[in-house]
Formats: C-alpha cells, sequence, structure tokens
C-alpha cells in the first residue's frame, strides 16, 4: 500500500503543480476564499468525494474506505492567504495586487487535493475514513478552526486524530520534521490605550504626559517575561506599535500601544494577562493616567499528541528515508491547528520546501517567499499514507 501511493503521488505530481499554481495565482484573504473553495468543491465533486459547506467558505470532504468505522483520521488545510505585495518574477505570481500566498497554504491546499485524490483512487485497498478539512481564516483571529469547531466539524464522524503539515523554508525538500509535545506558542494581541491630560510642552507640570507614562510601561511590562516567568518556561512580550502626538511642543491626550504576547504554557498565558493587566493598570494610575487595556485571545498553543506522533514519525521515515526525518524546532509562531489539539489527539508536522540551487529559501510572510514544487509529491502521499497507517488507540 505504501509503495501504490508512493507511485500515485509521483504520478500525480504534475497536477499537484498545476493547481498549486492556479491557487497561487489566484490568491485570497481570509475567510474571502469563496473561488477557492469553488476551485475544492470542484475537483472533490469531480472525483465523487462527498463534501459538506461549513463556516462560510470551509469545505469538509469524507472518503470511506472499507470498514469506515474503524477509524476516523482527519486531515487538514488552510486556504488563506496574505495581505503582500508578491515581488517575484515567476509565470505563476499572484494575480492579484496586495495578495499573495506568502505562507504556504496553497501548498498545502495542493498536497490535500493530492491526498484526497489518492485516497479516492484507492478506498477499496485501506480501513476507515477519512474527513479532510479544507479550512479557510488561518492566518486571522478568532482563526478557521475555532470556527469550524463551533460548528460541528469534530463530530459525525468524531475523528480518533488529525493531521496538517506546513511547509518549512529551513529544511530542504525531500525532508520532513515531527515532534512530540509543544510545537508552538500561544499568541494574544494586547492594545493599550494611555490617557494622560495634554499641554503646553513647557509646562509639564499643567500636563499628564503618556508619552511618558508609555515609556515607563513598556519597559515595565518587560520584567514580567525576565524577572516573573519561570527562565525554563519561554514566552515573549512584544510591543509592537505606539501611536501618540503630533508636534514638538505639545503634550498629547493620549497614547496608543499594540503588541503580542506569546507563551507554550496554557496556565502561564492566562496568569501573564492578569499581570499584564494589573501591571498596566497600576503603573499607569501611578503616574497620574488612565488606562484602558483589551487582550485579544488569540490561538492556544500547537501541542502534538505523543502516541500519533511517534507513529507518523516512524511512517514517514519508512516513507521518505530514515536520513530524510528529523525532530523539529519548537517556534513562537502560532497555528489556529492547536483548537484541534485541544479536542482531539493531534500532530502537525513540517515539510521541507527549500532549494537553495533553484534560489528558493525566502521566509514564511515575505514578498519574495515560494516553496519549491517537488515537495508537493511528499505531502500529498505522505498524508494519505498516514491516514491509512496510523492507528489511534
Ligand atoms: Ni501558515
Amino acid at each position: 500500500m505504501q509503495a501504490r501511493i508512493q507511485q500515485l503521488a509521483n504520478t500525480y505530481l504534475p497536477e499537484l503543480i498545476s493547481w498549486r499554481r492556479h491557487l497561487h495565482q489566484n490568491p485570497e484573504l481570509s475567510y474571502q476564499e469563496f473561488e477557492t473553495a469553488a476551485f475544492v468543491q470542484d475537483k472533490l465533486t469531480a472525483w465523487n468525494i462527498p463534501y459538506q459547506v461549513m463556516a462560510g467558505t470551509g469545505v469538509i470532504g469524507l472518503i470511506k474506505g472499507n470498514n469506515p468505522q474503524k477509524k476516523v483520521i482527519a486531515l487538514r488545510a488552510d486556504l488563506d492567504a496574505l495581505p503582500i505585495q508578491e515581488e517575484n518574477n515567476t509565470p505563476y505570481r499572484s494575480c492579484k495586487p496586495g495578495i499573495m500566498h506568502a505562507c504556504g497554504h496553497d501548498a498545502h491546499t495542493a498536497c490535500l487535493l493530492g491526498a484526497a485524490k489518492i485516497l479516492q483512487e484507492t478506498k477499496d485497498q485501506w480501513e476507515g475514513t477519512v474527513k479532510l478539512i479544507f479550512q479557510p481564516g488561518e492566518e486571522k483571529n478568532p482563526g478557521g478552526a475555532s470556527l469550524l469547531i463551533k460548528e460541528g466539524v469534530l463530530e459525525n464522524p468524531r475523528p480518533d486524530a488529525i493531521f496538517a503539515l506546513h511547509v518549512h523554508t529551513t529544511l530542504d525538500t525531500g525532508k520532513v520534521s515531527f515532534r512530540s509535545g509543544k510545537v508552538m506558542a500561544s499568541a494574544d494581541e494586547i492594545y493599550i490605550t494611555i490617557h494622560g491630560k495634554g499641554g503646553h510642552a513647557a509646562s509639564p507640570q499643567t500636563a499628564i504626559d503618556p508619552i511618558l507614562i508609555s515609556a515607563h510601561l513598556i519597559t515595565t511590562l518587560q520584567q514580567m517575561v525576565s524577572r516573573r516567568n519561570d527562565p525554563f518556561n519561554p514566552c515573549v512580550l512584544s510591543i509592537t506599535s505606539i501611536q501618540g502626538g503630533t508636534t514638538t511642543n505639545v503634550i498629547p491626550d493620549q497614547v496608543k500601544l499594540m503588541g503580542t504576547f506569546r507563551a507554550l504554557n496554557e496556565k502561564w498565558r492566562f496568569e501573564a494577562h492578569q499581570l499584564i493587566r494589573e501591571t498596566t493598570e497600576q503603573l499607569v494610575a501611578s503616574m497620574g493616567g488612565q488606562a484602558d487595556l483589551h487582550i485579544d485571545i488569540g490561538y492556544p498553543c500547537v501541542v502534538n499528541e505523543q502516541n500519533i506522533t511517534s507513529q507518523a514519525q516512524q511512517l514517514a521515515r519508512a516513507f521518505i528515508g530514515e536520513s530524510n526525518v528529523s525532530e523539529t524546532e519548537i517556534r513562537m509562531g502560532a497555528e489556529d491547528f492547536g483548537f484541534y489539539g485541544q479536542k482531539i489527539p493531534a500532530c502537525f508536522f513540517r515539510l521541507g520546501t527549500r532549494n537553495t540551487e533553484k534560489g528558493i529559501n525566502s521566509g514564511v510572510h515575505t514578498s519574495t517567499f515560494d516553496v519549491d514544487e517537488s515537495a508537493l509529491e511528499y505531502g500529498a502521499g505522505l498524508l494519505a499514507w498516514l491516514a491509512v497507517a496510523v492507528l489511534p488507540t
């Protein structure tokens, strides 16, 4: 069965590339993936795979093999692109100004379509049910995964395990990487408005200076990371925007700050929110100002379940070669795939798409990002193989 899947993935590589290029040329922003969803639906219809539409632009397909009750494995791809102007000069560059598949979700969708085609074609040769989840809005809160889960994507039938891959720009084509446990951080957005009292810059005693308060607050908040947090517990607070004031001789009324907080521990994550809130309110008040703080709760940590991840790692070694499977690094980036892992055993792995000889080595979310398309064969094949071969407990 493994050899059959490998052979089909190889045969379908030209198609995988053409789908990926079509999607790359026609990117759509989060929750607006209408043409992308229609493209997926056309393919599933052509292959006689039943599907339903969920959360607006989500497409959920179902393939039943022999003995469909035996196990249910979900495979997930994300559909959305980013508000970036592509600077590549490839024949398949984005046709839409200011929108680009700069995180490889076009490749993810192509890989899942390829896996679907392979699984449908071989369905009399494997056991169980495979649920295909083509998901909207990975790049934007609240995350398409959370919407799909609310609409019941993990019920009827309930998957025993879920897999997703992500392109990886620091790993060469032909390689994949796995890790059990925590692999990506939670991410929450912080919005603070500091209200002071404006006045003449020459008479600071008549004003409450929100600029000075902001300077203290930004510094003090970092103590939460360096003094309150356990050093063995990675977390990041980045204040990424500060807006206030217009000229040299006026103290403004207010300053607005924005930032992100990332953690690898769900308990500390919410303790830290409380510390950020208390520190902000108390420090600003101590300097005579008043703070409004809003924390927009984003994605949870991505945690890979031990049993299915180690099975997947073993299966990948046989599929793609022992030396091509490595342990992946933990990153403080975030992924809404974490929502699935809170409900069912999940495994998020990385697909190498770097090819320095072809000049393909730009990072994700950059205007020169691209993927080495020969990796699509491994992505599609491995998704199909994991769905067939993994045995959840
Ligand atoms: Ni992504």
